[in-house]
């Protein structure tokens, strides 16, 4: 693995950081050897960068609902001047998708229990929502409130203050994604 674009000394212990120390860190792998039955395939590379932050009055995931919609407050989204353009068009009162990194989560966990019920039997991450899983993407409908230049006010939206955002699309009518 190797690191391009580093703002400062990291490694993949940095996501534990403070998000605004990594901006411009991108991870990029050179390979990635997947044993998919029997055959080895090489992967290609991946990166991702943060687009922005939220800037949001929850400060610690465990006082954040579960989802936007179970009483979760609204948030400023700060967008880096470098991508500010690509806000252009959206306008309040507009429903979006914005995807997170949740970057306090737990990349090595795989199984849980879903709502952090222990009465619930242990599933896969995959069949959960769960924050705690190898690639800590959140998914976020909201709809937008405020506009001031390069922030972006949107809600209800339960991800926590810092967390960085990694794209946004607006929700297509009817739903076709999720
Ligand atoms: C269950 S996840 C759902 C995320 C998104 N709505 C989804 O469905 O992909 C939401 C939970 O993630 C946790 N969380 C919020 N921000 C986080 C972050 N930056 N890193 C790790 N966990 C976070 C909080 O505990 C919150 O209740």
């Amino acid at each position: 693995m190797s690191i391009a674009f580093c703002k400062t000394r990291a490694s993949r212990a940095g996501l534990r950081q403070d998000p605004r120390s990594f901006f411009l860190i991108m991870y990029t792998y050179d390979s990635v050897d997947i044993d998919s039955g029997g055959n080895v395939m090489q992967e290609t590379h991946y990166s991702l960068f943060p687009l922005g932050f939220l800037r949001s009055p929850l400060k610690d995931r465990g006082a954040a609902p579960n989802q936007g919609r179970e009483g979760a407050p609204d948030a400023w989204l700060e967008v880096h001047a470098t991508v500010a353009e690509g806000l252009e068009g959206i306008e309040v009162g507009d429903e979006l998708i914005v995807i997170t990194w949740l970057h306090q989560a737990g990349r090595d966990i795989l199984k849980t229990h879903p709502r952090n019920d222990e009465t619930r039997p242990l599933v896969g991450v995959f069949a959960t929502r769960s924050p705690d899983r190898p690639n800590p993407l959140g998914l976020h409908r909201v709809t937008v409130r405020e506009i001031a230049g390069k922030s972006v006010k949107v809600g209800p939206i339960e991800a926590i203050d810092g967390t960085p955002v990694v794209d946004i699309k607006p929700v297509l009518s009817p739903p076709a994604d999720f």
